[in-house]
């Protein structure tokens, strides 16, 4: 059964470590990421954007592919399902009635006053059906699945109001960026991260967990940074291993059939594993389900 992500981001706040924040796209990344959870004894966050929602045919699609994988698998570590960039009110409900354990209402691109004004709407919503939720503050830069930031900073004193909301974690522009950082980027802004976090005294999340080096990684989670989303870093990995198969012509080897979707995916699904397990040895999340 799902659960809301409140708990395991308390745990993770009080002891210094971080919850991993996966994008899934379909089935092969759901069911890696739930097996190699479980393997792992991983607590884990689902995430999935707008657009992913929209390319799996629905919400009613992603709840009922999950929880049916949660029930065949045996999965018994906490899973949260989650909506992540969530641009309206609107989406934000129809997630929690069909299901959704979390919510992440992003009016980063609103007026302030807005975006504010939303995210306590979404709250009063989400404690009628025990969902957690998650706000932003600031903008992550770059894009994502067609939600463009500018990569503005987060302020102390928006941090320190939207806290008062009654929110369970708080996403907010550290000079992180998604997709694959540029050559020009050099860190995060680990000022800022202190700023916000002794004002906002709670859970925040890293956005475009891609990409960071290992110890600003850890620096991040030391300062605060309970849950950390990955996305980009999982597609190039299934990227390369499909390629490498491609490019071995094994697609092409009528005799094994590899061309049976299930070979074909199968060392890119293998791949999201490794990568799941690498990146949730560094949050340091492992084993504490
Ligand atoms: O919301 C999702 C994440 O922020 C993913 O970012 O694709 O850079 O890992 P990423
Ligand atoms: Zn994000």
């Amino acid at each position: 059964k799902l659960v809301n992500a409140k708990a395991m981001i308390q745990e993770a706040y009080k002891n210094k470590y971080a919850i991993g924040h996966f994008n899934i796209n379909n089935l092969e990344w759901t069911k890696s990421i739930l097996e190699a959870a479980q393997a792992s004894k991983t607590p884990v966050i689902l995430g999935t954007s707008e657009g992913a929602i929209k390319y799996m045919g629905g919400v009613k699609v992603v709840v009922g592919m999950v929880n049916g994988l949660l029930d065949s698998l045996n999965i018994t570590v906490p899973v949260a399902l989650h909506l992540d960039h969530g641009q309206s009110v609107e989406v934000a409900k129809e997630c929690i009635l069909a299901g959704y354990s979390s919510i992440m209402f992003d009016g980063s691109h609103l007026p302030y006053e807005e975006n504010l004004a939303k995210t306590k709407e979404v709250v009063a919503f989400a404690a009628q059906h025990e969902v957690s939720v998650e706000a932003e503050i600031g903008s992550v830069g770059g894009e994502e699945d067609g939600v463009v930031g500018a990569g503005e900073l987060g302020d102390p004193k928006e941090a320190a109001e939207f806290a008062d909301l009654g929110i369970d974690m708080l996403a907010a522009g550290i000079g992180n960026i998604h997709g694959k950082y540029p050559e020009w980027w050099k860190s995060l802004s680990f000022e800022t991260l202190e700023v916000l976090q002794n004002a906002a005294k709670m859970p925040m999340v890293l956005h475009g967990g891609s990409g960071i080096p290992k110890e600003q990684v850890m620096k991040a989670i030391s300062l605060g940074i309970s849950k950390i989303n990955v996305n980009t870093e999982l597609q190039l990995a299934f990227r390369d291993a499909t390629r490498a198969y491609v490019e071995a012509k094994k697609d092409l080897d009528d005799v094994k059939k590899g061309f049976d979707p299930r070979k074909l995916l199968a060392p890119g699904t293998q791949a999201l594993k490794d990568t799941f397990l690498e990146l949730t040895s560094w949050f340091g999340c492992q084993g504490k389900a």
